[in-house]
């Protein structure tokens, strides 16, 4: 027998080992469908060229999106992994104008204070390009804010781990669902936001990671030209 042949499991002893992990309750099989290596190539080529077009927009419109989209977006989000499964993580999905209103207000107050007092030079530097200022009517256009909480513990008190790495990595499945189908949506961080735990009334072990708001663009919407890094520049190959 030839050492190729030797070293793929024959299909009876792959079929036993599933077996025999079947009957191990804690785990069960995975065998989706693998694709071939032109479909591979294939694949990537077009998710990149897909997800190179998202954009961070700051012009929505407000043109409804039914709940039921942002239920499979939480839950899209939600997927993803985290620290020991703890998935640390809550989504509070905010569509009420009043509330959207008190929340635009306290943020352009704390927005305020950074523009004018906190930031310093240089980063008001480096945000110049974007145009960006203390004003965030988008907070109340967008039919949708997702409020995005980390849990440094879960709410018995139980310790979560990589809170910080698995609610990012969530947040990033979060925003290319949305531009996945379609939409569009900001990754808002008015500095700080505590003031989102106590408008939402949010329990302790909460604290706001991300503030998005989502929707349609508005069809006047620009975004600002910038430069994304070159493959050389953001990976090395050790072949
Ligand atoms: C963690 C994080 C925080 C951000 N906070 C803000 C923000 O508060 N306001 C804003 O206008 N853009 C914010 N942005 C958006 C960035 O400015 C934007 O992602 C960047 O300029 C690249 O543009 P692109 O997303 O269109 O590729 C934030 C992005 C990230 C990842």
């Amino acid at each position: 027998m030839r050492e190729k042949e030797r070293a793929r499991p024959s299909q009876r002893s792959l079929r036993r080992s599933i077996e025999m992990k079947a009957q191990d309750k804690s785990h069960k099989a995975y065998q989706p469908s693998l694709p071939s290596e032109s479909e591979l190539l294939a694949k990537s080529a077009a998710l990149r060229e897909q997800m190179e077009q998202r954009r961070s927009l700051r012009f929505f419109s407000s043109r409804e999106v039914p709940e039921r989209v942002i239920q499979d977006l939480i839950m899209t989000a939600s997927s993803a992994p985290s620290g020991a499964n703890k998935q640390p993580w809550s989504f509070v999905a905010i569509s009420g104008t009043d509330l959207k209103k008190k929340i635009r207000k306290a943020a352009e107050k704390e927005e305020r204070e950074f523009y004018e007092h906190r930031a310093p030079d240089s980063w008001l530097k480096d945000l110049e390009p974007f145009g960006t200022d203390a004003n965030k009517p988008f907070l109340e256009t967008a039919p949708w804010l997702i409020v995005v909480f980390r849990e440094n513990v879960d709410p018995m008190g139980g310790k979560n781990y990589y809170v910080q790495e698995s609610v990012g990595i969530a947040c990033g499945f979060l925003i290319a669902a949305i531009h996945q189908i379609g939409l569009v949506t900001l990754t808002h961080t008015p500095s700080p936001m505590n003031f989102l735990s106590s408008l939402l009334d949010r329990p302790a072990n909460e604290k706001p990671y991300l503030l998005l708001p989502l929707g349609y663009p508005a069809e006047d919407a620009t975004v600002p030209v910038i430069e994304k890094k070159s493959l050389e520049e953001v990976a090395q190959f050790y072949r």
